[in-house]
C-alpha cells in the first residue's frame, strides 16, 4: 500500500493508502475526498480531478502527458504544479506524495 495525503486550502489533511496501478482520482473518490468531481470518471475530459502536487514532489512525478497538458488548460484556478489526478497512478515511488486540494474544481 502507498500512502497518498490530500490536503485542502484550510490545511487538513487526509491520508489515504491506495494500491500501485491505481488512479489517485479513483483513490480520492471512493474514499469520499469530494474536491475530487472527476465528472469524467478519468477519462482525461473534464478538468475537475485537478490537484496541485507540493513543490516537494514535483520532480519525482512523471510529466504529464499531451492530453493531461491540454486539459489543464480548462483547471479553474491552474499552477505551475497542477496535474489530473485522473492521470497519476500510483507507484511505490508515490509513498508520502502530499497533494493539495483547489478550492474549487469548476
Ligand atoms: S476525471 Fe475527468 S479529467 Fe480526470
Amino acid at each position: 500500500m502507498t500512502t497518498i495525503h490530500f490536503q485542502s486550502p484550510s490545511g487538513e489533511v487526509t491520508t489515504l493508502k491506495g494500491v500501485v496501478g491505481q488512479s489517485i482520482m479513483e483513490l480520492a473518490t471512493s474514499n469520499g475526498v469530494s474536491a475530487i468531481e472527476a465528472d469524467c470518471g478519468g477519462a482525461c475530459a473534464c478538468a475537475t480531478c485537478h490537484v496541485i502536487v507540493d513543490q516537494s514532489w514535483t520532480e519525482r512525478l512523471p510529466a504529464p502527458g499531451v492530453m493531461e497538458r491540454d486539459m489543464l488548460d480548462f483547471v479553474a484556478e491552474p499552477t505551475s504544479t497542477s496535474r489530473l489526478s485522473c492521470q497519476l497512478h500510483i507507484t511505490d515511488d508515490h509513498d508520502g506524495l502530499l497533494l493539495h486540494l483547489p478550492s474549487k474544481q469548476s
